[in-house]
């Protein structure tokens, strides 16, 4: 689901990302060359990661400085001189099994502190949204597309009688069930499958399920919302997060993956680890220029759905920035611009 959009500079930026593609399709995608358009993906990335956290300013001039001198950049190379070794050519292939190898290379690197980290990312969110930190203790929990495991983790930590993470990433797993015995979390079961078929739970076998940054790359992604809603109890609650429709952010992100699309995403990564950047960067890079599969919705079409799935009270999760906050988000300035006229789909939803 892709909105059109009618803001003006939109026009004058496609112009821009177009020219952008040329300059880099004009490139081979070997040797130097792709390391270029790393990096000139990566400086726009950047630029897009400052755009997120100031939703009160006009996106438009940074963005449109940025792209520009990266055109330049490109078009000041000579293809002849670049072209020194073969091609990479990772850029087909099977969707799933691209998502798959992509979070495995991407997430496969955390440490203690990480997992730390995501319980006071977890506490954050609970209060931000009206809840304290009991409120996994004694229930039962699931994490669809877990990852590693983070969140599983960390609402085990929180006091969760059961935490089920289940994603089809095994490296990943195993990462998870690795750091697990490191951290002594015994509460924690990991399943290897795919999150839009569910069949292997029971309806209503858990207190709370959350799906955070998931089902967007799924192949059947309404089937995977239902199944996620069907595992709640009666009184329980899901929290959803999907990409909204209409965003400006996710419109360039879906540009730089053109003018990368031959580029391999381990490929990228390595790039990206002679450059020093740190972990969360290089993930946010692969995460947002490289997935495979990505799509955009709008928080009404999800409640629509869901409501022909049973009866349920809803609401705009709050974060603890307004770039995770989706009311911030529909109330500043240029929320609507940057990540779609509803926001993002960042929803409560309670299973009556
Ligand atoms: C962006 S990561 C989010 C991880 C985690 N939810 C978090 O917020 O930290 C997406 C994860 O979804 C998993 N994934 C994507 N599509 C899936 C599917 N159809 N079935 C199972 N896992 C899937 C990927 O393997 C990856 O681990």
């Amino acid at each position: 689901m892709n909105a059109e959009h009618g803001h003006p500079a939109r026009q004058t930026l496609d112009a821009e990302l177009a020219a952008l593609a040329q300059a880099a399709g004009r490139l081979p995608d070997s040797g130097l060359a792709v390391e270029s358009k790393v990096l000139a993906a990566l400086r726009i990335s950047n630029v897009l990661q400052q755009v997120i956290r100031a939703l009160d300013e006009d996106p438009y001039p940074p963005l449109l400085a940025e792209v520009r001198r990266q055109t330049r950049f490109l078009l000041a190379l000579d293809p002849a001189a670049l072209a020194d070794e073969p091609a990479a050519g990772a850029g087909g292939g099977d969707p799933v099994a691209r998502t798959r190898r992509l979070y495995e290379d991407a997430w496969t690197v955390y440490d203690e502190a990480t997992y730390r980290h995501s319980v006071d990312l977890i506490l954050a969110r609970l209060r931000a949204n009206g809840y304290d930190e009991a409120f996994f203790a004694g229930k039962d929990c699931f994490d669809g597309g877990c990852g590693t495991a983070r969140f599983a983790v960390a609402m085990a930590l929180l006091g969760a009688r059961r935490a089920v993470g289940a994603d089809m990433g095994g490296r990943s797993l195993e990462f998870a069930r690795a750091m697990m015995e490191r951290l002594g979390v015994r509460n924690v079961e990991l399943v290897e499958t795919d999150v839009t078929d569910l069949s292997a739970f029971a309806d209503g076998s858990f207190d709370f399920v959350v799906s955070n940054g998931v089902l967007h790359h799924a192949l059947e992604t309404e089937r995977g919302i239902r199944e996620h809603f069907r595992l709640v109890r009666r009184g329980g609650l899901f929290w959803l997060y999907l990409y909204g429709a209409g965003s400006l952010y996710w419109h360039v992100y879906d540009a730089l993956k053109q003018t990368l699309a031959a580029v391999d995403s381990d490929r990228a990564r390595r790039i990206l680890l002679d450059l020093d950047l740190r972990q969360g960067a290089i993930y946010t890079y692969l995460d947002n220029v490289l997935a495979p599969v990505r799509k955009y919705y709008y928080a009404d079409d999800v409640v629509a759905l869901l409501r022909q799935e049973g009866d349920l009270e809803y609401g705009l999760l709050r974060g603890t920035a307004a770039y995770d906050d989706a009311v911030l988000q529909r109330q500043s300035r240029w929320g609507r611009e940057i990540l779609g006229e509803q926001g993002e789909v960042r929803l409560w939803i309670k299973k009556a």
